[in-house]
């Protein structure tokens, strides 16, 4: 693993999230995990961006308007069982640290922790956050995917720094 610029990496932008799924880590004094296969990478006000969309009824959600950075860390095939409990329980009531044997690296550039099994983490602060609203969608199936109307909260997090390994860099550390 070693610190990257984040155009180094290489990796399948359509597959890395919608397939591998990834941890959003969020919350300064209680940090915690959450799965999320919805976001990009790309470039925003020339800088690179990370976007994540967290619904308002996640603990997470709180923990980013209190505190406005997170970590995005991709883990290997074998954490997926990790990765199931960190998208379907809640650190409201679970501490998933604990539950997953997942453990914590400091960020560098943020107060919140990147997860030590991690072969591609993301350290950014939030640059800007957006609401959807349902009234500009333009295809009907889409508000189908709120049947709660808990529509999401777009955060658009810049990157600050970036670390990796092998298969997420085209010289492997
Ligand atoms: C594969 C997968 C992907 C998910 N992606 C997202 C997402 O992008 N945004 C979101 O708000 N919730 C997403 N979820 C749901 C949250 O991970 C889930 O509700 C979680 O329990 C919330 O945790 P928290 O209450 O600790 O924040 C996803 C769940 C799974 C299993």
């Amino acid at each position: 693993m070693r610190r990257v610029q984040p155009n180094e990496l290489t990796l399948k932008p359509f597959a890395v999230l919608d397939r591998e799924w990834a941890l959003l880590v969020a919350g300064r004094e209680r940090p915690n995990p959450m799965t999320v296969s919805w976001g990009g990478l790309g470039t925003l006000w020339n800088r690179p961006v990370v976007t994540v969309y967290v619904r308002p009824t996640r603990f997470t959600f709180s923990l980013l308007e209190a505190h406005p950075e997170f970590t995005l860390n991709v883990l290997g095939e074998r954490y997926r069982k990790a990765l199931d409990l960190c998208g379907t329980r809640s650190g409201r009531d679970t501490d998933k640290w604990r539950e997953t044997g997942l453990g914590q690296l400091p960020g560098e550039t943020v107060a919140v922790p990147r997860v030590a099994e991690a072969e591609l983490a993301i350290e950014c602060r939030v640059l800007a956050t957006l609401d959807l609203d349902p009234k500009r969608f333009l295809d009907p199936a889409v508000a189908k995917l709120y049947p709660c109307e808990d529509y999401h909260r777009v955060f658009l997090g810049e990157v600050l720094a970036a670390w990796a390994d092998g298969r997420f860099l085209a010289r492997p550390a």
